[in-house]
């Protein structure tokens, strides 16, 4: 066995749901895989020429509900060009797909300043995923003043897991606020645009009823490079800085490509 398939295991799709035509979650029984909310870990398959690919995927169930089902959830999103995602498209309930037995990545609540109040998860596409296993964390609810969820996406139709989003606004009233945005069509309850122009016009602070500050705000920012890479230069321009384990600062963040 090569070490590259040794570090994955062979588990069976449990659920599948799919939001439109190229984003879907798939449900995998991986009782062995450990990570904490917030994670990634590896999902494999062979191709038609044998070769293995795999690629990393963010966990979307909180480990508490790991523990208890021994399943993990992933949203994908297909791109037609690419190698791993039209494969794992393919797969239907009772599959089998090679992964990860251990969790990666510092995008984590233990990873934010202590001092940190308010907590703004920032996402694009798929990457609203770990943000959802970590707002189902028990600890924070009493951790932070105030959680804000960021999703943005090009069509309504990606605005995914909105029973589980209307189920933490019940969870947390006053202290959760959910914005999604959609940039290409109008959408009704949502901004129209791009975050990091939402942001220089001060509409998505508004919308969120929260000032971002120097003193208690965490923003982490995940997904598409390019929106992080813009979303940064903007939160720089608002006087905030990077957070590094070695100098702390208001926002760090995760590139999905
Ligand atoms: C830490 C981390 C966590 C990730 N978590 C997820 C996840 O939860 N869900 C998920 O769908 N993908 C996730 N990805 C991306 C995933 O690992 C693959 O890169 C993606 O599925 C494309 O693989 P592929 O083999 O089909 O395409 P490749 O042949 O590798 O082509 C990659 C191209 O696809 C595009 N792309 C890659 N990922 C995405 C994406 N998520 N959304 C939009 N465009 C994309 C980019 O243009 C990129 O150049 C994550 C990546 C990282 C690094
Ligand atoms: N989502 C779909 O309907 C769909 C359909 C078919 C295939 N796909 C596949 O999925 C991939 C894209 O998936 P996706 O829609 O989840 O992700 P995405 O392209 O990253 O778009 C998600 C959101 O990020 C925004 N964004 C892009 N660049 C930005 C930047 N520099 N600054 C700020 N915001 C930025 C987009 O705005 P803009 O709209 O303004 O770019 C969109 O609102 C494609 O490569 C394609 O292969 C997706």
């Amino acid at each position: 066995m090569n070490n590259e398939i040794a570090t994955l295991t062979s588990a069976r799709v449990t659920n599948r749901q799919d939001w439109n035509e190229s984003l879907f979650s798939l449900t995998v029984h991986s009782p062995g895989t450990k990570y904490k909310a917030g994670q990634f870990t590896k999902l494999g398959m062979f191709d038609d020429k044998g070769e293995l690919i795999r690629r990393a995927y963010s966990i979307i169930n909180h480990p508490d509900e790991h523990e208890k089902t021994g399943d993990l959830e992933f949203l994908i999103v297909t791109d037609p060009e690419g190698s791993l995602s039209p494969l794992l498209h393919s797969l239907r309930t009772g599959d089998d797909v090679l992964i990860g037995l251990e969790g990666a990545g510092f995008m984590t609540l233990d990873e934010i300043p202590l001092d940190a109040r308010d907590l703004w998860l920032v996402s694009s596409g798929t990457a609203i995923g770990p943000f959802l296993a970590m707002l189902n964390d028990r600890k924070i609810g009493y951790r932070f003043n105030h959680l804000v969820l960021v999703h943005a996406v090009r069509h309504a139709s990606d605005l995914v897991y909105q029973k589980e989003i209307n189920q933490l606004l019940q969870q947390y009233p006053g202290k959760f606020k959910y914005v999604p945005i959609v940039s290409r069509e109008q959408t009704s309850g949502a901004l129209s645009g791009r975050i990091p122009q939402l942001l220089k016009s001060g509409e998505l602070e508004n919308t969120a009823c929260l000032q971002l500050n120097k003193k208690e705000s965490f923003i982490y920012l995940c997904g598409n490079p390019e929106m992080v890479k813009d979303t940064s230069n903007s939160l720089k321009l608002m006087g905030l800085q990077k957070h590094l384990r070695k100098k702390t600062g208001q926002f760090s963040s995760e590139n999905y490509w």
